[in-house]
């Protein structure tokens, strides 16, 4: 380690040194919290600060798209290389309204916001997307961030992994359906029906 650091400049080594007491703290304040509360570490969480938990078995909701809005940037990324390997890396950013009934003008329970990375390697017609997402999510009662992640196909539904999640979704696990309900003309709508599991 300090042969490594004697050939890097004085600021590196400083930015490494700084990571690594870092880690040593958080390591030490780790073991403090698990000796601090043993087994019960799951009991009391209605008594954490932040909104009610959500503890419900299924969520649904409607993603409103509209396609050359400001809202979806499907430039993020350019394909690696079109020729050989087709879409391959093309990247999209997406921000969008997320409502309680299908309609667009229906109540507004949150955003939808997150990326698209086209992972099919070879030049083919299959869509073959890695889709990460955070719906920020706020019906008056129930408030946080639910994080999925999943692979998204030309035909729905895809199915996709709750991974986790903040506020009253602290914890959540789970898997999700995506099923594109709506194409006409910029117009997409897309339902989300999310089954959560408890351990
Ligand atoms: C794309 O890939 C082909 C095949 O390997 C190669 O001949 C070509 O130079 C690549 N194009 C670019 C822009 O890298
Ligand atoms: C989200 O909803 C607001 C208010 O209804 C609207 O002004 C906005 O354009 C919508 N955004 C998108 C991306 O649809």
């Amino acid at each position: 380690m300090a042969a490594v650091l004697t050939r890097i400049d004085p600021s590196a080594s400083m930015m490494i040194l700084a990571l690594v007491s870092g880690l040593l703290i958080h390591h030490a304040s780790q073991n403090a919290v698990a000796v601090d509360s043993g087994s019960s570490c799951n009991s009391d969480s209605a008594k954490w600060p932040g909104p009610p938990p959500f503890r419900e078995c299924r969520l649904q909701y409607y993603v409103q798209v509209v396609v050359g809005d400001v809202s979806l940037n499907q430039n993020l990324l350019p394909p690696l290389n079109q020729s050989y390997s087709g879409p391959f890396g093309h990247a999209e950013l997406f921000a969008f309204n997320a409502t309680e009934k299908p309609e667009q003008a229906s109540t507004r329970i949150g955003f939808v916001r997150g990326f698209t990375i086209d992972s099919a390697y070879k030049a083919s017609d299959i869509v073959d997307l890695i889709e990460v997402e955070l719906i920020s999510y706020d019906d008056g009662k129930y408030k946080g961030t639910i994080q999925i992640q999943g692979e998204i196909r030309a035909i729905s539904p895809n199915e996709v992994a709750i991974v986790g999640g903040t506020g009253s979704f602290r914890g959540a696990r789970g898997f999700g359906f995506i099923e594109r309900v709506l194409f006409d003309g910029p117009y997409r709508r897309f339902h989300h029906d999310l089954h959560f599991i408890y351990n």
